[in-house]
């Protein structure tokens, strides 16, 4: 029997970074072991278009399809043959969109047997997916001051505002350079605002009380001073999760903690406006996520400078990826595993994009585990960056595998920026 034969498949329910149950699993082969337990998005911020995570009962229910229908499908089979088994879940499932089973369930397993193949093959996982020197590593995007669904809605409105040292020279500089543009957004909170007491959100950027161009205004003060002391470039974006600000009634953008509604055509000229006056490298889900024009507006304005990148819009689904292709509606696409359901999946969708020019960014969920696979994944399909929070340890659970491959293969190089 191959090394890579899948003998048994166990799993449990644990608990994520947020406390939440969580589905994680276990793919044995005759000689390799994967485990991964699921992320999840927050209710309000994961997208509309993406996979359901679980089944139509929940948790309980993916549990018991996993245990009599999926789990007796998958033994025996060779855990090598990942797009084998992906169209295998797929077809168990039935559905678009993993509505049976759901996209945890399936992304889970997924995972855990390319995990469980690079484990009996002695390789690392980003190998499976890109072979001999294939492959790039992603600069860190991190999450510094959060707002809207991920705060309460007592923070900023959109939902992360964010930094990436682009001209960091490996992963490991770039890393620490983002530890301490948030360690020095925190001394200046402390220094400004009263009401401060060093409350983070769940992907643990600080919530503080205070406006999109505020907290905009404090991360350029900090990125600044960093920049300047260690040499590095780096640019600043946002994340705005539009759909949550979105008001499909009355058909405008509400900005409930500036006291602000935009209509669409307001809405680009404040993303243009805050682009200019912040050289924003990056802005995600300006609008919502059924406006592929508007996106394509932006991104004709400002694609040539900034990256229009598309989250809940593309939702990692290939259908909906490729009508924002002919719509030119960004210029980079967020991938996240579970959003689609399985690995193959991903894959095609960011080969997709890939081919026609989108930058790929990886990127974690606000509920998460310790699992380190997307940082795997992000190395092998070359991703340009890799959206996670700075700290805690299932962020750096991510970044610190990052820093192994680097060190451990020697791909220090980043993708060359190229605007
Ligand atoms: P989510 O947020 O994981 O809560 O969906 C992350 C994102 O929108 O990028
Ligand atoms: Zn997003």
């Amino acid at each position: 029997m191959p090394d890579t034969t899948i003998t048994e498949i166990q799993y449990r329910t644990v608990f994520d970074s947020r406390g939440v149950e969580t589905l994680e699993v276990d793919v044995i082969t005759e000689k390799g072991f994967g485990r991964v337990a699921a992320p999840f998005g927050a209710p309000g911020s994961r997208g509309k278009f993406e996979a359901p995570s679980y089944a139509p009962g929940g948790l309980s229910e993916s549990v018991e399809i996993l245990e009599k229908m999926v789990i007796p499908s998958l033994i025996g089979l060779d855990a090598l043959e990942q797009e084998k088994i992906d169209t295998l879940l797929t077809q168990l499932d039935g559905t678009p969109n993993f509505e049976k089973i759901g996209g945890n369930t399936s992304a889970v397993l997924s995972t855990a047997v390319a995990k469980a193949a690079a484990d009996a093959l002695n390789i690392p996982m980003f190998r499976l997916f890109c072979k001999n020197e294939g492959g790039s590593l992603p600069y860190p995007l991190g999450n510094m001051i959060g707002g809207g669904a991920h705060s309460l809605g007592r923070a900023p409105d959109m939902q992360e505002h964010l930094a990436v040292p682009i001209g960091a020279p490996t992963v490991k500089q770039a890393i620490e350079i983002n530890l301490k543009v948030h360690e020095e957004i925190g001394k200046l909170l402390e220094m400004r605002d009263p009401g401060f007491a060093g409350g983070t959100d769940d992907e643990n950027a600080w919530t503080a009380n205070l406006n999109d161009v505020e907290a905009l205004q404090f991360i350029k003060q900090a990125t600044d001073k960093i920049g300047n002391a260690e040499g590095v470039e780096i640019r600043m974006g946002l994340d705005l999760a539009g759909d949550r600000l979105w008001d499909p009634a009355r058909k405008v953008y509400r900005y409930e903690r500036e006291g602000a509604t935009r209509t669409p055509r307001q809405q680009l000229d404040f993303l243009g406006e805050l682009i200019e006056q912040f050289d924003l490298i990056y802005v995600e889900d300006g609008f919502n996520s059924n406006d592929y024009d508007s996106f394509a507006l932006l991104n004709k304005n400002f694609g040539d400078r900034c990256l229009i990148c598309a989250d809940d819009i593309y939702a990692s689904n290939y259908e909906r990826t490729k009508k924002g292709i002919e719509k030119s509606s960004a210029g980079a696409m967020i991938i996240k595993p579970n959003q689609i359901g399985t690995i193959t999946g991903a894959k095609n969708t960011a080969s997709l994009a890939s081919a026609h020019g989108l930058k790929i960014i990886v990127s974690h969920r606000s509920g998460e585990t310790v699992d380190d696979s997307i940082a795997h994944l992000a190395v092998a399909w070359s991703a340009l960056m890799i959206k996670t929070g700075v700290k805690g340890g299932e962020r750096l659970a991510k970044l610190n595998e990052l820093i192994r491959i680097e060190r451990t293969y020697g791909k220090s190089h980043f993708i060359k920026w190229s605007f």
